[in-house]
């Protein structure tokens, strides 16, 4: 019997070709799954072209599943939640569409009566670890197959390839730049990008090329820490990422340029633009400055990491990034309120106000004027509780401070 394979398909030269290879080399049967994670908005390809293409290449059959609605409200919404900017500063753009394309996959295998799977990447990237292991948490039976590993072919040999087999793709021999992208942001590598020395070129960017010098002011609400409405009209996550991908990426705010560790040991610069990403996860840290609990934000920021890290490495399906996720959904129960966001030309987005019905912010505690309701005098006990220790080791065994010259 012919080993069947469902294999994780963009429409791409890649996975293009792909499809081919794998049925001349391995000999197998190529189901070919394209998950729609909101990639390519203004493509103007349509997906019966990229079906036709798969078809071409030679799969039995091309699936075509719109899991955008997953991505956002899964995926973005717990990533919001969380926080999360891997090492500070990239909201994990990649990192949250592969498992969302491992379920899919995974479950197209099972319908297909499949026993393989197989996915694009190369050998030197993160991409590769999410799908293998994503892919084994579900389903440990099914083997994972890497085609790009072991083809050894460059871009330009691709191309041949493709022209060999009459594949119709719309790649050329001298692509620049590697660029991935859903709904949730688009990351960019390779060509000059490589140097960290050089400053990245306009060129690949579209969601933040500026087209407005116009500041705006908006303002974004969450329930608890889900964001539900943008200037108080109620929209799904989905949607509300593409307004605020627009609306925020024309003042040019949103891009990320940064030299990341890869779980493979490797450093590479990325360059990364995600206005909406970037601006709600700002909003959604600003309204926890106001409603969390000391102990528990602290607390949480410690584990934000380690979520993160988690995502990144490619354990979206493992035990602990669950507990970690049942520990954020408790944080966020009163994460419930409004963020004013202003947007300036060029690049700048902050937030400049917040309001929470569960506000921990009392005013009468904060205030200097006269209608302060703190007690001064009750710090006078704890502050000399608070500070025994320190003060009974510089008695006993001296301080070693004194000002320089004294
Ligand atoms: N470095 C990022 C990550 O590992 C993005 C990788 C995206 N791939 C690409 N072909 N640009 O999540």
């Amino acid at each position: 019997m012919t080993k069947r394979v469902v294999l994780a398909y963009s429409g791409g030269l890649d996975t293009s070709v792909a499809v081919r290879w794998m049925i001349e080399n391995w000999h197998v049967e190529v189901v070919a799954v394209l998950v729609n994670v909101g990639q390519d908005p203004e493509s103007s390809e349509s997906l019966d072209d990229i079906r036709s293409r798969a078809l071409a290449a030679g799969a039995i059959e091309c699936v075509i599943v719109d899991a955008r609605d997953e991505m956002a409200e899964e995926f973005c919404g717990r990533a919001i939640a969380t926080n999360a900017l891997y090492e500070g500063k990239y909201p994990l753009v990649s990192a949250l569409s592969r498992p969302v394309i491992v379920r899919h996959l995974v479950a197209q295998a099972r319908a297909f009566d499949a026993q393989a799977v197989a996915h694009g990447s190369t050998g030197k990237g993160n991409d590769q670890v999410r799908f293998e292991v994503g892919v084994h948490a579900l389903a440990p039976d099914l083997e994972v197959l890497a085609p790009a590993r072991s083809w050894g072919m460059t871009r330009a040999d691709s191309v041949d390839y493709a022209a060999r087999w009459a594949i119709p793709i719309q790649a050329t021999k001298d692509k620049i730049y590697s660029i991935d992208e859903n709904l949730w942001g688009r990351a960019i590598e390779c060509g000059d990008i490589e140097d960290p020395w050089s400053a990245p070129p306009e060129e690949p960017y579209t969601l933040t090329r500026v087209r407005t010098s116009e500041p705006v002011e908006m303002i974004l609400s969450f329930r608890e820490g889900r964001p539900t409405a943008l200037d108080g009209q109620d929209m799904a996550l989905a949607e509300l990422i593409a307004v605020l991908n627009d609306r925020v990426g024309a003042t040019g705010f949103g891009r990320v340029d940064m030299v990341e560790n890869r779980r493979v040991g490797i450093k590479s610069r990325e360059v990364y633009e995600c206005p909406g990403a970037l601006a709600l996860i700002m909003a959604h840290a600003d309204l926890e400055d106001l409603t969390l609990e000391r102990d528990v934000h602290h607390e949480k920021r410690r584990l934000e990491t380690r979520w993160t890290e988690l995502v990144y490495d490619g354990l979206w399906f493992s035990p602990l990034k669950e507990a970690l996720d049942a520990f954020v959904a408790e944080t966020q129960r009163f994460v419930t309120g409004d963020v004013r966001v202003r947007v300036e030309a060029p690049g700048v987005a902050r937030v400049v106000g917040r309001r929470s019905p569960y506000a921990l912010y009392d005013h009468g505690l904060a205030t200097y004027d006269a209608d302060d309701a703190f007690h001064h005098e009750d710090s006078v006990g704890f502050v000399r509780i608070f500070g025994l220790g320190v003060q009974t080791w510089a008695a006993r065994q001296g301080a070693r401070h004194a000002a320089p010259g004294t």
